[in-house]
């Protein structure tokens, strides 16, 4: 069975596009491949978190992770940190990653912004911590969105090095597994932007917790144009938020992004979006409710996310002794 990793940052409530882009494949992938689902808090903690705020938003990333379908019967879920391993791969791998890899990554540039001299040391070396999140299990996958690409490539290119510098087979070279329904889910604001949770404007985005009045609101002043939808998606060049629209709904309603067009061939924005909304509603909502629920009981996402820990662990140990042995690390 083919082996599945990834994570998401518990640095707030998810998004439609973290939804649509990650989560909901995950929970078909974990029915016939051999999953992890990691909450990545050491790779949030690049930025600066408030201690008081951060347990929480761990234990609503397992929240979320579990009312999207996640099930820890079939899915190992786990907390980064309590799996020691991944900052020591990190660092390994950290000494083998050329700082000419590292400068091409656009996430850094987008994150670091203009005072690059500012940025730290933690966030330039990112992409060697997620390469060490994907390596340690040997994974074949990696289902995400389309900004992820650019990491899971880099992942591909240090195992490969790592790999023929000592002429070993250590690393399993991972592949990208991107959703080309939802890969890229765009801002409700800005058609151009990725909907993202640290957009300052609450109303470019849906977060999983809105409920119904509030989806409504946010999509009546999504950004649109005053043309009629045409018949086919070819068509909407030029339009970037008509496209974010439609493909939302496509993704929603399991049509194609024509599909959607020709149901709604010469409708105006005003008459489509009570339709996504209305499917934003029946999807988001009762999420939202589990989320709040499964808060209601930590212990039980306690008890989930320990047990996810300890089975992490047995198996990146097994990768971690691998490649300090093919280091060449004294291992008692
Ligand atoms: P993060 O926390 O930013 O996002 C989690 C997942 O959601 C996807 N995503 C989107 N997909 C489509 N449209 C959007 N607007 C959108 N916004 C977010 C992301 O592509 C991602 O799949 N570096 C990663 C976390 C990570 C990781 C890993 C992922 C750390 N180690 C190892 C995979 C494997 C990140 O910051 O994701």
């Amino acid at each position: 069975m083919k082996r599945i990793f990834s994570g998401v940052q518990p640095t707030g409530t998810l998004t439609l596009g973290n939804y649509l882009g990650a989560l909901r494949h995950w929970v078909h992938l974990q029915e016939d491949h051999d999953c992890l689902y990691c909450i990545v808090d050491m790779h949030a903690i690049t930025v600066f978190q408030d201690p008081a705020l951060f347990k929480d938003q761990t234990f609503e990333i397992a929240a979320t992770y579990l009312a999207c379908g996640l099930d820890p019967q079939k899915s190992i879920l786990f907390v980064q940190s309590h799996v020691p391993a991944h900052a020591q791969l990190g660092w390994m791998l950290g000494c083998k990653t050329p700082m000419g890899w590292l400068n091409r990554m656009t996430q850094f540039k987008d994150k670091a912004g203009k005072d690059k001299e500012k940025a730290s040391l933690g966030l330039y070396g990112y992409p060697c911590l997620q390469a060490a999140d994907i390596l340690l299990y040997q994974t074949h996958l990696v289902p995400v969105g389309e900004d992820q690409k650019q990491h899971i490539e880099l992942t591909r290119d240090i195992a490969q090095s790592v790999n023929s510098a000592y002429d070993v087979d250590l690393f399993t070279l991972p592949d990208p597994l991107i959703n080309t329904h939802a890969a890229r889910i765009m801002s409700l604001r800005d058609g151009t932007k990725k909907m993202s949770k640290s957009d300052p404007s609450d109303f470019s985005r849906i977060h999983l917790s809105d409920d119904a009045d509030l989806i409504a609101q946010k999509i009546r002043k999504a950004r649109t144009d005053a043309d009629p939808l045409p018949g086919s998606f070819d068509q909407l060049e030029g339009r970037a938020e008509a496209k974010n629209l439609v493909t939302i709904y496509a993704a929603l309603a399991n049509m194609t992004l024509d599909e959607v067009c020709q149901e709604f061939e010469g409708a105006l924005f005003s008459a489509f979006k009570p339709r996504l909304s209305d499917l934003l509603v029946a999807t988001i909502t009762p999420i939202g409710e589990k989320i709040a629920l499964l808060m209601n009981d930590k212990r039980e996402l306690e008890l989930i996310l320990l047990d996810g820990a300890q089975r992490a662990n047995e198996l990146a140990t097994t990768t971690l002794k691998a490649a300090e042995e093919t280091f060449g690390f004294w291992t008692p």
